[in-house]
């Protein structure tokens, strides 16, 4: 695990920002945030320690899905900046030894998009094979659209030719046809066209979705395509990352890592995500203890990308029904809370109920386990949502930087409101960068040490990672290791103090040092002994290491 070996799988240590432009920070006055905005806000994130920032969609948009529904690859949304501002950021936030990965929206277009324009125009044009036709809805896969209840049917039909268009999520993103060389050698032109730009890498949307069109020849493998992007990504910039977002349970996940080949370099943790939750509700860390023994190993080239909340609602399809409904019931106990009969649109703070302990021990878990951890803006100082922007929307509202009018987002008005809900204790006035960058014992200070931490400890992402038997129900006790290092995990779920005892041959040694608190433990008569308080977290450096 020497530097020279793994600084160029740098993503396996990333710490990961994701934000949306839009909704950042504004810097001319007109209510939505902008490309030089967060230019003027690299500094913060620098120091917060982010090493890799996901911005999200940013090209020209019809904005039916906050961006996901791009209607130009090549260009930026003018109230966001042009190109011209996209360079000066990439510059900037090199400089501060910070990557860049951009979101790679290619399962679909906008039906604005000049292809899907000319593709209904005319049968006989040259893009109609680009999208996805049939002259009537088949039967079979996909059954179901993404989001129920907004659409009835993956099929939309197209007045003028009579035929039905494919399209997995709304009936205004017409899905791509990958089986087309032509859309292949687009997408190879788009990734050929940022990289060049310097982007270090791409999370790429609905992955799944996007090689497996229904209906595509059997012996077509779906895979090739991954496999022929990621050759071609590495062709262009060696260091690029590819980072999906494949929401499986682990198992199927593995296929998508490739086989001899390499296909994303990164996934995104979805089932560790929601047994996170359920392990909150329940005050219980056997379901987690459960899903980190079981996730598969994976070549050491590639990893998981570790998050909690994230842009998009919190889904809970992968649990089971009585798991899922103790989800609903403790952090959604209103309707208004749920979407699609699968997930929550609430940020993480309000469903801890605010509880400062309970959202330490949420990121000092994320930190912990083994992946490059994931955050999504204004999660790091413990944001609230604001159900009157609906739906997903409810949890995109503008970054809160300090008390002033506006949050310090903007001069004016947000296009977005920023007020949140009456009295909800989450808005400018209690929760903002400035008044938390000056306390130290902010949540926003917590996640500062904690990233400062994982980041001195690269064993966490590279090390090999065991579950230990904590002998309680409530506690995790994890230990990750590499070569002659090693760090220990204690996290207890429960709301009621917790002791906990560990032999040393268990633990791997007979010294700790604590990470987050100081001070040192001694190992008595082969063992320690911790007596945890409500929701406490340890970190502790094995200094002592027995040889294995
Ligand atoms: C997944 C994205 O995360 C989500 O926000 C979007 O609506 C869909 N893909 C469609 O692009």
């Amino acid at each position: 695990m020497r530097p020279a070996d793994t600084s160029d799988l740098w993503w396996r240590t990333a710490v990961i920002y994701c934000l949306d432009i839009e909704t950042f920070q504004d810097s001319d006055g007109d209510g939505v945030g902008d490309l030089e905005g967060l230019a003027n806000r690299i500094e913060y994130l620098a120091e917060l320690g982010i090493t890799c920032l996901w911005l999200m969609p940013f090209q020209p948009t019809r904005d039916l899905d906050d961006g996901y529904d791009i209607t130009d690859f090549y260009g930026v949304d003018p109230r966001l900046g042009d190109l011209g501002h996209v360079v000066e950021l990439l510059r900037i936030a090199h400089g501060r030894g910070m990557r860049v990965i951009i979101d790679l929206v290619v399962n679909h277009t906008s039906d604005r998009h000049p292809w899907f324009v000319a593709a209904r125009r005319s049968t006989r044009s040259r893009y109609r094979d680009y999208y996805v036709w049939r002259d009537r809805p088949p039967r079979g896969r996909p059954k179901h659209p993404v989001f129920p209840g907004e659409e009835q049917s993956v099929w939309e039909k197209d007045e003028r030719s009579g035929q039905y268009y494919l399209h997995s999520f709304y009936r205004h993103q017409p899905d791509l046809n990958l089986e087309n060389p032509d859309v292949r050698a687009e997408i190879a032109r788009i990734v050929g066209f940022w990289t060049k730009l310097g982007v270090d890498g791409f999370r790429i949307d609905a992955v799944p979705f996007l090689i497996q069109p229904p209906g595509a020849a059997d012996e077509t493998d779906p895979h090739a395509f991954l496999r022929e992007l990621r050759r071609f990504a590495g062709r262009r910039a060696g260091h690029a990352v590819l980072l999906g977002e494949v929401g499986l349970p682990h198992r199927d996940q593995l296929d998508y890592f490739g086989g001899s080949e390499t296909e994303l370099d990164l996934q995104f943790d979805f089932v560790t995500a929601q047994t996170a939750f359920l392990a909150f509700v329940r005050g219980d860390a056997r379901p987690l203890a459960k899903v980190l023994r079981r996730r598969p190993t994976i070549d050491v080239r590639q990893g998981w990308a570790t998050f909690l909340r994230n842009h998009d609602e919190l889904s809970l399809e992968l649990l089971e029904k009585d798991e899922r409904a103790a989800v609903f019931a403790a952090l959604a106990p209103d309707e208004k809370q749920r979407v699609y009969g699968r997930g929550i649109v609430r940020r993480l703070a309000p469903m801890l109920g605010g509880d400062p302990r309970r959202l330490r021990l949420a990121y000092s878990l994320l930190f912990s386990l083994p992946g490059a951890p994931v955050l999504f803006y204004g999660e790091e100082i413990g944001m609230g949502e604001q159900p009157e922007l609906g739906d997903r929307a409810a949890v995109r509202s503008p970054m809160q930087w300090d008390r002033g009018a506006y949050g310090g987002f903007s001069a004016t008005r947000p296009s977005r409101s920023i007020t949140g809900i009456p009295d909800s204790g989450y808005g400018p006035d209690h929760v903002n960068v400035h008044d938390q960058l000056r306390d130290p014992d902010s949540l926003l200070s917590f996640v500062q040490v904690l990233i400062s931490r994982y980041r001195a400890a690269p064993e966490i992402a590279w090390g090999e990672f065991t579950v230990l038997d904590a002998g309680e129900h409530a506690v995790l006790a994890h230990r990750c290791r590499a070569d002659d290092r090693a760090v220990l995990f204690l996290h207890n779920f429960s709301d009621e103090p917790r002791h906990v005892e560990l032999k040393t041959a268990d633990v791997g040694g007979d010294r700790l040092h604590d990470l987050l608190a100081g001070g040192a433990e001694q190992a008595e008569d082969g063992r320690f002994v911790f007596d945890l308080a409500a929701y406490a977290q340890r970190w502790l450096r094995i200094t002592e290491m027995e040889r294995s």
